[in-house]
């Protein structure tokens, strides 16, 4: 049994060491080379939508079905960029990715 729970920490600490995990793997490696900063968007859905609650369901809803008219991405942006992907992640890696989208910036924004 303790063998078993150290191998499993250990395949867990390895999956961190190699990106593995899905914000930085997907959302952070996209938006670092193709698209407008995270930090920015994270703010424009935090004022549009104020609850954690309701910011992540936003966001959940826009990244497997983005389309212009739920965009709040400038038309600027969207010209320049195109309309994000509809994500390919499972709902447990979506949920995993907004969950840490949502922890890292809350944090720089010091709100509860
Ligand atoms: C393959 C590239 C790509 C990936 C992967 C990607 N994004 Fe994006 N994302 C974009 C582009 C391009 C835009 C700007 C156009 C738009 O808003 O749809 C965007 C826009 C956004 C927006 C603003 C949406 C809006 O309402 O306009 C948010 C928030 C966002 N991304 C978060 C994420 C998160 C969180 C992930 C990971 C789960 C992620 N993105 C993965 C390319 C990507």
């Amino acid at each position: 049994m303790g063998r078993l729970i150290v191998t499993i920490l250990l395949i867990l600490l390895g999956m961190q060491a190699s990106g593995i995990d899905p914000y930085e793997r997907n959302c952070v490696a996209c938006h670092k080379k193709f698209s407008p900063s995270l930090e920015k968007f994270f703010f424009d859905y935090l004022l549009k939508y104020s609850s954690e609650r309701r910011v992540k369901r936003a966001l959940i809803d826009y990244l497997k079905n983005p389309t212009r008219k739920k965009a709040i991405a400038s038309e600027e942006i969207l010209k320049r960029y195109g309309l994000m992907p509809k994500t390919h992640l499972c709902d447990t890696d979506l949920h995993e990715a907004i969950d840490r989208y949502w922890e890292i910036y809350k944090v720089f924004g010091k709100i509860k």
